[in-house]
């Protein structure tokens, strides 16, 4: 047998007994997190990827009685009975296209273990959510982006269809979107679904529109799978419950990823989904309330966007987020600066992708107060230092 390794007082634990996976070596710890560390108790919090949604005393009984539930092991791919009422209304068969996972999160990386490997490509939006890059490097896979153009950030899918080649193996769409708040109409979400290759869905923000709900890729082809959860609709965000749609044949593989990740989701949380899914009425009245909620947040934040930053774009027609023109500077150091001398936390635009620069994400999920304020010391502090 060699010499055990010992590890000296003056010697690290990693250069004694190893390296990290190599597959981490490009993984960055996220810029959002890196932005929300340099909060302090009198910073205004606009980086938020989160529902500013409390629980209401319904939800909180409907969370006490949820506790009455098993608390063993559910099936990998999550109770049957939950299942079902998540298919109910849609193609997808309860007992074989459907994987309740531990939040949308934990339901793309068992895509993307179960699907990507090294020599695919996948694309991705850009500017986009920073997970989906980060999942696909983690793969080996290598990552091209399909560019979406301010003011509209509207999703071309000719110049999308343009980046498929053999090796894609799939295409990621979000809407409506995170960063950008824009939704794809069902003609540009059919034409994804027809290029050929497997699509993943992100609907995670689907419940939160503002004039119309939002098209899904659900039912759109066997190639397409759709992931959806509770964080944003519920402000669920902690108890991690999220579901993926998809055929049998893909699913038996993402539900093989899942169990080596997660074995199941919370079964509280999937009890707590049933008995929120059951309430049709009240349910029905929450979404309602929330929509009502980011509507005015949302007025809120575009009128003090216009007052404080002159800039007037397109109102994002879904999730919570502003995708704010900060011309003739490097976002990033805006942003950290903003966050220390400025006591402000927005998102730099770098953070979603390269077309992303010039561009800070301003969410809305905050009081209108906040808002304001917010928004407000942003305007002074760009106008203090003359921009
Ligand atoms: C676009 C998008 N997808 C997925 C997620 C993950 O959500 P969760 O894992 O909480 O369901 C987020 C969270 O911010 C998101 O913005």
């Amino acid at each position: 047998m060699a010499d055990a390794k010992r590890l000296s007082p003056q010697s690290s634990v990693l250069s004694t007994f190893g390296r990290p996976a190599s597959r981490l070596s490009q993984v960055e710890i996220s810029l959002i997190r890196q932005i929300n560390a340099l909060a302090t108790p009198l910073s205004t919090n606009l980086g938020i990827g989160e529902p500013n949604l409390e629980p209401d005393d319904r939800l909180k009984q409907l969370a006490r009685r949820a506790t009455e539930a098993s608390w063993h092991y559910s099936p990998n791919a999550g109770n049957l009975s939950l299942r079902k009422k998540l298919a109910n209304g849609t193609p997808y068969d309860a007992k074989t296209d459907v994987c309740v996972t531990a939040g949308t999160q934990e339901g793309l990386f068992a895509i993307f273990q179960a699907l990507v490997e090294s020599g695919d490509e996948v694309l991705v939006p850009n500017p986009g959510f920073v997970s989906y890059a980060t999942l696909a490097t983690m793969c080996g896979a290598t990552v091209v982006t399909y560019e979406l153009e301010p003011p509209d950030w509207n999703l071309d899918a000719d110049a999308l269809l343009a980046k498929v080649t053999p090796r894609t193996k799939l295409i990621i769409v979000n809407s409506p979107s995170n960063p950008l708040g824009a939704v794809i109409d069902e003609a540009t979400l059919r034409t994804i679904a027809g290029a050929g290759c497997l699509v993943v869905a992100d609907e995670v923000y689907r419940e939160l529109w503002y004039e119309t709900p939002p098209p899904s890729m659900s039912g759109m082809g066997k190639n397409v799978i759709v992931i959806n959860g509770l964080s944003k609709s519920h402000g669920m965000t902690g108890l991690r419950l999220g579901w993926i749609f998809g055929d049998a044949e893909l699913m038996t593989h993402i539900v093989k990823a899942h169990q080596y990740v997660a074995t199941c989701a919370s079964v509280f949380s999937q009890a707590l989904a049933e008995l929120i899914l059951d309430d049709r009425d009240w349910n029905a009245s929450w979404l309602a309330n929330a929509r009502s909620m980011f509507r005015t947040q949302r007025e809120a934040a575009l009128s003090a966007i216009r007052r404080e930053l002159d800039a007037d774009i397109p109102p994002p027609a879904g999730a919570f987020y502003a995708f704010v023109p900060v011309p003739s500077c490097d976002t990033l150091t805006f942003s950290k600066s903003l966050a220390t001398d400025g006591a402000v936390l927005v998102i730099p635009g770098i953070a979603f992708g390269s077309m992303g620069e010039g561009f800070v994400r301003i969410s809305y999920a905050a009081s209108v107060d906040a808002i304001g304020t917010g928004i407000e010391r942003m305007g002074r502090y760009l106008r203090e230092r003359g921009r």
